[in-house]
């Protein structure tokens, strides 16, 4: 039987939206885990929310909400962000969880009866006024290095001193201003030091860390691994540590318990394993495998492993640290915009190319990775959209027109059958680059085979060809299908949506990795009928791409929610959701919100950048029936297939006098069911609505032509 794996990502926290850094690392390890599945391997992806910890206790208490509502806001909303991003996790649970309380408790008595925790009196930062001990980050001060002012408690910014708290001049609470005390509090300790010798022999397990990474954690022994707190005192959002009075574990003891927990609970509900001893038993033969940033590889490394092993647990086989994301070559900032949030993203872009853009970045070191608005277009057009997308669209376009969907049987020998068996030649490469996660690599084989192909289309010329021999044009352009499927197979793990149209479009099933290992020419199966061709994604715009980054107006709306109100994002929700059913034509126009009773406030270009207008041409109109306004139309967008809009001008137009009518359209509206049709795009008009309603006129150019 073949090894069962279990793959994580880090835990996001949830006191924010999930933003384009947080996505290399869910979307790494999303491709490496459709990877491995595509291979057949028996593999479960988790991950949770870390619910846990000051900040997140405080900022609940800024919006005078309890932190469980607090915290199950962003369960839901980063749930959302993942799926449409593509990422599959096998379960999404929470670290505020029985299960991880279960398990939370139990290792902790582990390490109790094992003598691994000590009680020590240490002195810490208390404000008097807000009756609490202060962590690092909320304090405030000058560096007792470099005298900087503003500086946290544990580091300063400006020289990159690492200190304690006690060191800071003129310390101040960051909550109040009040400079605080100190005061003595009873904390629990983990032995770290006791474990030394097994973690560097954990170190240096083959496959287990980036060798490179390993040897900088040697510095941590050479100085003397010190024992590590895990407990902190009320008011506190975690789990009370069973035994003691007002006291809690410390987050990062319970987040990566979170791992456990999110097995159990899948285990529970899948039914597929007992529970997670199943996976995290001492002896289960099982691989497991982390995913994390690499300003986290101490707690992974380090603590995980030394607790794991006390208390009975499987010891992780891997942990894969990747670098940070710049973008434009800075550090992402929340004040340049460039902090952007997932869903800002993904209002504007499909995820596809951002994920093809990391994988053709990505290699297996810690190095940062860049995204650089103006590389990300070029990258994405020349090679997914040009390359691997021209060639799809080349194939299938004069296939599906001309040869009636129709493919040619293999053949014995020739240019077509040796470009199908170079290009199988190369899995192996491509294989292992996505098992080293030198995604870059995989991506680099991937368009040299897209790129051959497309040369011997150029070549063979079958546009050409098709005219004077019909068959030796239809071989020709089967053999290029073939290499189609061949790149939808070896995109699937980058690209998944991609290469579902393009199976879809071959009329074939989706090939895997599994399948290729022994595939051979001809690989799609000749005698099935194509599917309809269209082309796979748009190029990237240049003015959509920029538009992701929203510089902060610096007005207070924009400013993260205030007590007792409601997030911009959960604000804006309910507006999006709003349907009302006769009038999807007027929705747009600016008088709309007017008449809701909003201010028309001016806006940013960039928030019209969002808005794709496109010409368009009506090819087909009929009524819908039960609904006296509504008008059921086929418009061309130069997209191939007309696309079905539901538009409500049924009472200023009969169907038969706009069949033929140029119009503008709204191109990138979120398809929405209007009377059960689902409606794939609006159309602007002028007047008051009813019968006083008039269609705008592009004027005289070709459906797809850009509205700008
Ligand atoms: N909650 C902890 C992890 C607990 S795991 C038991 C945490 N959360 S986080 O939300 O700050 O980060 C989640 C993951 O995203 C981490 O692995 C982190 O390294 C990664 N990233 C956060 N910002 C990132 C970039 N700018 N670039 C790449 N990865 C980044 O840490
Ligand atoms: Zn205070």
């Amino acid at each position: 039987m073949a090894e069962r794996i279990l793959v994580t990502s880090a835990l996001p926290y949830a006191n924010g939206a999930v933003h384009l850094g947080h996505a290399v690392e869910y979307i790494q390890t999303d491709i490496y885990v459709r990877f491995l599945r595509s291979c057949g391997q028996d593999v479960v992806y988790f991950c949770a929310d870390d619910t846990h910890g000051t900040p997140i206790e405080i900022n609940a208490a800024k919006q005078g909400i309890p932190p469980e509502q607090f915290v199950a806001r962003f369960h839901d909303e980063h749930q959302r962000d993942f799926r449409d991003f593509d990422i599959r996790f096998d379960y999404f649970h929470s670290t505020n969880s029985p299960e991880n309380r279960h398990y939370a408790e139990l290792i902790y008595g582990r390490l109790k009866d094992a003598g691994d925790i000590d009680r020590r009196d240490i002195e810490q930062t208390y404000c008097e006024k807000d009756k609490r001990f202060l962590p690092d980050r909320f304090i405030r001060g000058t560096c007792p290095n470099c005298r900087a002012t503003e500086q946290y408690g544990d580091a300063c910014e400006k020289c990159g001193k690492t200190y304690n708290p006690t060191d800071l001049i003129d310390p101040k609470c960051a909550l109040c201003g009040t400079p605080p005390v100190r005061r003595n509090s009873v904390h629990l300790f983990f032995k770290l030091s006791r474990h030394a010798d097994f973690l560097q022999e954990v170190l240096k397990r083959p496959g287990f860390i980036h060798p490179g990474l390993a040897a900088q954690l040697q510095g941590f022994f050479e100085k003397g691994l010190a024992d590590w707190d895990i407990s902190r005192d009320g008011p506190y959002f975690g789990f009370a540590i069973p035994g003691e009075t007002d006291k809690f574990f410390y987050v990062w003891l319970d987040a990566p318990i979170g791992y456990i927990a999110t097995t159990e609970k899948w285990a529970k509900e899948s039914g597929r394993v007992p529970d997670a001893l199943a996976y995290w038993g001492k002896d289960a033969p099982t691989r497991i495998v982390h995913f994390i940033g690499k300003d986290i590889v101490y707690f992974h490394a380090l603590f995980w492993p030394a607790v794991l092993n006390v208390a009975g647990f499987h010891i992780p086989n891997e942990i894969k640290v990747h670098g940070h994301l710049t973008v434009n070559g800075e550090k992402m900032s929340k004040s340049r915009g460039t902090m952007v949030a997932a869903r800002d993203y993904l209002d504007l872009l499909d995820p596809s190319y951002l994920r093809y853009f990391y994988a053709a970045n990505l290699g297996a070191g810690v190095e940062d990775l860049d995204l650089n608005l103006k590389d990300f277009r070029l990258r994405v057009n020349g090679e997914l959209v040009n390359n691997v997308g021209n060639l799809a669209n080349r194939a299938l376009s004069l296939l599906a027109g001309p040869l009636e969907k129709k493919l040619a049987p293999g053949r014995a020998e020739g240019a077509g059958r040796k470009l199908v068996e170079d290009a199988l030649a190369r899995v192996p490469e491509v294989r292992e680059a996505f098992e080293k996660l030198e995604y870059r690599n995989a991506i680099r084989v991937i368009t040299e085979i897209a790129s051959t192909a497309n040369a011997f289309l150029q070549t063979a010329a079958p546009w050409a060809l098709v005219k004077k021999d019909a068959e030796a044009a239809r071989a020709d352009l089967s053999d290029a299908a073939d290499v189609a499927y061949l790149l939808g197979a070896l995109l699937a793990p980058v690209t998944p949506r991609v290469s579902e149209k393009l199976f879809a479009q071959l009329g074939a099933e989706p090939l895997t990795f599994q399948a290729l290992a022994t595939a051979k020419y001809p690989l799609l199966d000749r005698t099935r009928p194509l599917g309809t061709p269209e082309p796979l994604l748009p190029r990237l715009e240049e003015e959509r791409v920029n538009a992701i980054i929203k510089v902060p107006a610096g007005t207070p709306a924009a400013e993260p929610a205030k007590a007792g109100g409601k997030d911009k994002k959960t604000e804006k929700k309910p507006v999006e959701a709003k349907t009302p059913e006769a009038a999807p034509t007027t929705q747009a126009s600016p008088g709309a919100g007017a008449a809701e009773g909003a201010p028309a406030a001016d806006i940013e270009y960039a928030d019209f950048a969002k808005v794709v207008l496109k010409a368009g041409r009506i090819v087909a109109a009929e009524k819908v029936k039960g609904a006296d306004k509504l008008l059921k139309l086929d418009v061309d967008l130069g997209e191939g297939t007309p696309r079905t809009i539901v538009s409500g001008i049924a009472e200023a137009y009969a169907p038969e006098a706009v069949a033929g009518r140029r119009v503008v359209v709204v191109a990138n509206l979120k398809p929405r069911k209007l009377k059960g049709i689902e409606s794939r795009g609006m159309l602007l008009t002028a007047g008051s609505g009813g019968k006083d309603l008039s269609l705008l006129d592009p004027g005289d150019v070709p459906p797809g032509a850009e509205v700008k």
